[in-house]
């Protein structure tokens, strides 16, 4: 079976930085054969300022509908998110806001936080999970802080630290694990609930309601 894992990035801003961390991990899983990736960029989607959730909108904007129905497919997600005043960026909140807890249910989400200090971002990360569990998703104990984004990453995803470079499979073998495990489940769970069903009709003998 062939995964869909997109890497959605968080930053829009003119000259961002975290398109490399981006980049590197695409890279990375655009190498697995049975793996399907593409770039979810929310400076390629026209996500207007949410004044409806999407489930509510009659007639949704068509890129709001589209990001929408990608995170929808995903089996996992990856998201790269600069750190801004200590939160993530309000462009991403914004588009996350249009969501409903379905878009993520019962799946992996491995967070790459991004920073020019020294930080990687880790105020940001932890409030990133809380996001990801009010949608459903499941965000992996692994992350990938990535401090002092423009020394260490080349815009075509290049890593220059060496430290960086050792922790991204790691960070990404974590996910598949998760993204495997939950795709097995949700397949049973939905073979569980047709046998259960199928079960209950055809055992149930003429008069049982009764008892
Ligand atoms: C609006 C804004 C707020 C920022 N706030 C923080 C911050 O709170 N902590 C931090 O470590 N870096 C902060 N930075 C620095 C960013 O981490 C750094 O610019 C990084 O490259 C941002 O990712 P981007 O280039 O993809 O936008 C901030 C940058 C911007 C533009």
């Amino acid at each position: 079976m062939r995964l869909y894992i997109p890497v959605l990035l968080g930053s829009r801003r003119i000259g961002r930085q975290s398109i490399g961390v981006a980049r590197c991990l695409m890279g990375k899983l655009r190498a697995c054969a049975n793996i399907r990736t593409e770039l979810l960029d929310l400076a390629g989607y026209n996500v207007p300022l949410m004044d409806q959730r999407l489930q509510e909108m009659p007639d949704p904007p068509a890129d709001v509908r589209e990001l929408g129905d990608k995170l929808q497919q995903a089996d996992g997600i990856v998201m790269v998110v600069p750190e801004y005043k200590n939160g993530y960026p309000g462009v991403l909140k914004n588009a996350l806001d249009y969501l409903d807890a379905g878009h993520f249910r019962y799946k992996p989400i491995a967070i790459s936080t991004v920073s020019s200090g020294e930080f990687g971002g880790l105020n940001c990360l932890a409030q990133l999970r809380l996001v990801c569990l009010a949608l459903g998703g499941v965000p992996i104990p692994a992350s990938l802080p990535v401090s002092q984004v423009q020394a260490t990453v080349d815009a075509d995803g290049t890593v220059r630290e060496p430290r960086l470079a050792k922790k991204v499979e790691p960070f990404l073998r974590e996910l598949l694990w998760y993204v495997e495990a939950m795709v097995t489940q949700r397949h049973k769970t939905t073979w569980m609930r047709l046998t259960t069903g199928a079960c209950l009709k055809a055992s149930t003998p003429a008069g049982d309601a009764t008892r």
